[in-house]
C-alpha cells in the first residue's frame, strides 16, 4: 500500500517563531476548520466507515488508498449532486483531511505526517506536545491533550494496531507501528503523573552516504577507505560495529554504509524493531518478538542469531548489540562469516570493555574478528541543534598479553572539523593487497578512484537511496566505465 498521495499538505503545518528569543521555538499546527456542509459529510462518512468496521468484524484494516477513492467519489458525488462545482484540488485536500480525521492519529496526526521531525513527545495532560525537528532541533507545539480519555484512546489504538496491550499489569508498551516509527507509551503506575507517549519516527525517504557526506558526518575520505574494506574487492570484507551513545545516529550510519557491501553477499539482518533499510537485493530481514500474554513465544535476538547461521549468511547484520547473542555473532564472525551491528558506548576502547564483559563476554580472542570499530558521535550546541560526525575509526590489530590492540586511522579534529587520517598504515588494507595481488599503491589509488565517484555524486546531488545504489551497481560491475563517464563529464 502506497502512502504517496496521504501527505498533509504542507499548508497545514508551519514552523513559527524559530529564530526569536524563545528559549524553545514554537511549532505551530494550523488547523483549517470544516465548513457547515463539511462537517456533515464528514459525519456521513464516519457512519459509513463504521458501519464497514462492524460488518469486517475485529481485524478491520481499512486499506488507505482504497478508502482515500471512496471518500472523494462519495465527495464528488454530494457536490454535484448538489449542482455545486468544485475544483480537483479542493476534492483533493479535502478527501485527504477526512481521511486523516476518520482513521489518522487525532491530534497529533499533522505531527505524524511531517517527515522532518525526529520525535513527538507527549509528556501528558495539559502539557505542550513537543517534537524534536530535524533542522531546528527540541521544539514545542500548540497541540496539547486536555483530555485522559483523548490520549488514552490513542494510545489503545496505538496498541491495537500493533497487536498488544497496556494496562495496568503491564504500564509500559513498546513496539513498531505500520509505518516503521518506534513508539514507547507508558501509563500509571509506571509514569507517575499519567500516560505518556514517544515516537521515534521512521524516516521514509532514510539518510544515504551522499547525505552524511554533505552533513559532515563522514569524509569522501573515509567513506571511500570504507567503501574499499566493506566490498573488499571481493577477496575479504571487512566486520565493524558502529559504537556510540543513543541517538547519536549509529544505526543511521550503519544503514548508509550497508550500501557498500557486495552485491553479491547474502544478507541476513536481526533487529529488535526494524529500522534498517538497505537497499540490497538479497536480504532476509528477521525481527525480534516479545512473549505473549502466557508468557509464550519469545524470540530473543539471540535466537534469531543462532536461525541465522542456518540460513547460509554471508553477512550477519546485528541491529543493536547487547547481551547473549554477542558470543554467537562473534562465534559467526570466527567462523568465515562478515557482520555489522551497532552498540552503546562511549569510545572504541569502552567498547572493547562492554563486548568482553557481563552480559555480553565475548572472550578477548574472539574479538579480533571485528576489523574496524566505526565511533559516532552526536555534538549539541547551545542552540539546540545538535550534528553528527564520526569521530574516530580504530582498527582492531591483534592481541597482546590478553589485550586487544587498537590503531586508531581516522580521528575527527574538533577544532577544523575534519577526519583526518591519523595512520600510517593499516593492517586491513595490506590484507586487500596482499590477497587481491595489488600493491598497496594500487590499492590507494583504488580509494582515490572511489572518492572521484562519491564527489561526483555529491556534486550532482545524486542523493536517493535508489540513485547512489544504481552508480555503485555501475561501478561494481565496470568501474572503469563509470570513471571514464564521471571524466567526460556525462
Ligand atoms: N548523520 C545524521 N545527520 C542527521 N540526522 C541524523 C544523522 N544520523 C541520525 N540522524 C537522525 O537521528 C535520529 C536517531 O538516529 P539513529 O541512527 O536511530 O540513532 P542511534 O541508532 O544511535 O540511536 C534519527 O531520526 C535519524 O534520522
Ligand atoms: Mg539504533
Amino acid at each position: 500500500m502506497s502512502n504517496t498521495n496521504l501527505k498533509t499538505p504542507k499548508k497545514f503545518l508551519k514552523v513559527k517563531n524559530v529564530n526569536n528569543n524563545e528559549i524553545i521555538p514554537q511549532y505551530d499546527v494550523v488547523r483549517q476548520d470544516y465548513t457547515q456542509k463539511e462537517k456533515v459529510l464528514l459525519g456521513e462518512l464516519r457512519e459509513n466507515l463504521v458501519d464497514l468496521a462492524i460488518s469486517s468484524g475485529e481485524n478491520f484494516q481499512p486499506d488507505e488508498e482504497k478508502l482515500l477513492n471512496d471518500i472523494k467519489n462519495f465527495l464528488f458525488a454530494r457536490f454535484t449532486g448538489d449542482g455545486e462545482k468544485i475544483s480537483a484540488e479542493y476534492l483533493d485536500k479535502l478527501s485527504n483531511k477526512i481521511l486523516r480525521d476518520l482513521i489518522g492519529y487525532g491530534e497529533i496526526d499533522s505531527l505524524i505526517h511531517d517527515d522532518d521531525l525526529e520525535e513527538i513527545m507527549i509528556n501528558g495532560i495539559d502539557k505542550p506536545v513537543f517534537v524534536y525537528h530535524r533542522k531546528y532541533g527540541m521544539m514545542k507545539t500548540n497541540v496539547k491533550f486536555s483530555d485522559e480519555k483523548e490520549l488514552m484512546d490513542l494510545i489503545d489504538s496505538i496498541a491495537r494496531q500493533i497487536n498488544r496491550r497496556i494496562d495496568q499489569e503491564s504500564p509500559i508498551l513498546d513496539g513498531r507501528l505500520a509505518d516503521g516509527s518506534r513508539i514507547n507509551a507508558t501509563i500509571p503506575p509506571a509514569s507517575a503523573d499519567g500516560p505518556s507517549l514517544t515516537i521515534r519516527k521512521f524516516k521514509k525517504d532514510p539518510l544515504t552516504i551522499i547525505d552524511l557526506i554533505k552533513s559532515k558526518t563522514i569524509s569522501v575520505e573515509l567513506a571511500a577507505f570504507l567503501w574499499l574494506c566493506f566490498d573488499g574487492l571481493g577477496v575479504k570484507s571487512a566486520n565493524a560495529i558502529i559504537s556510540g551513545g543513543t541517538s547519536s545516529g549509529k544505526t543511521t550510519t550503519l544503514n548508509a554504509l550497508c550500501a557498500f557491501i557486495n552485491p553479491k553477499e547474502r544478507i541476513i539482518t536481526i533487529e529488535d524493531t526494524l529500522e534498517l533499510q538497505i537497499p540490497h537485493e538479497h536480504v532476509i530481514r528477521m525481527e525480534t518478538k516479545p512473549a505473549n500474554v502466557e508468557n509464550k513465544g519469545e524470540l530473543t535476538m539471540n535466537d534469531l542469531v543462532k536461525n541465522s547461521l542456518r540460513q547460509r549468511p554471508d553477512r550477519i547484520i546485528v541491529g543493536e548489540v547487547r547481551a547473549g547473542e554477542a558470543i554467537t555473532l562473534f562465534t559467526a564472525l570466527n567462523t568465515g562469516h562478515s557482520g555489522f551491528g551497532t552498540l552503546h558506548s562511549n569510545d572504541a576502547r569502552e567498547t572493547i570493555t562492554r563486548l568482553t564483559n557481563e552480559p555480553m563476554s565475548v572472550p578477548e580472542i574472539m574479538i579480533q574478528a571485528i576489523d574496524f570499530i566505526i565511533m559516532q558521535n552526536r555534538i549539541y550546541t547551545s542552540t539546540g541543534v545538535s550534528y553528527r560526525r564520526i569521530s574516530e575509526v580504530a582498527e582492531v590489530v591483534g592481541i597482546e598479553e590478553g589485550v586487544v590492540q587498537l590503531n586508531k586511522i581516522f580521528e575527527w579534529n574538533p577544532e577544523t572539523d575534519r577526519i583526518e587520517n591519523v595512520s600510517i598504515s593499516s593492517k586491513f588494507l595490506s590484507q586487500i593487497a596482499n590477497l587481491s595481488g595489488n600493491t598497496i599503491n594500487e590499492i590507494h589509488r583504488e580509494i582515490e578512484n572511489r572518492e572521484t565517484v562519491l564527489n561526483h555524486m555529491v556534486k550532482h546531488d545524486i542523493r536517493d537511496v535508489d540513485d547512489v545504489k544504481t552508480i555503485l551497481d555501475l561501478y561494481f560491475k565496470d568501474s572503469q566505465k563509470v570513471l571514464n563517464r564521471i571524466m567526460l563529464g556525462r
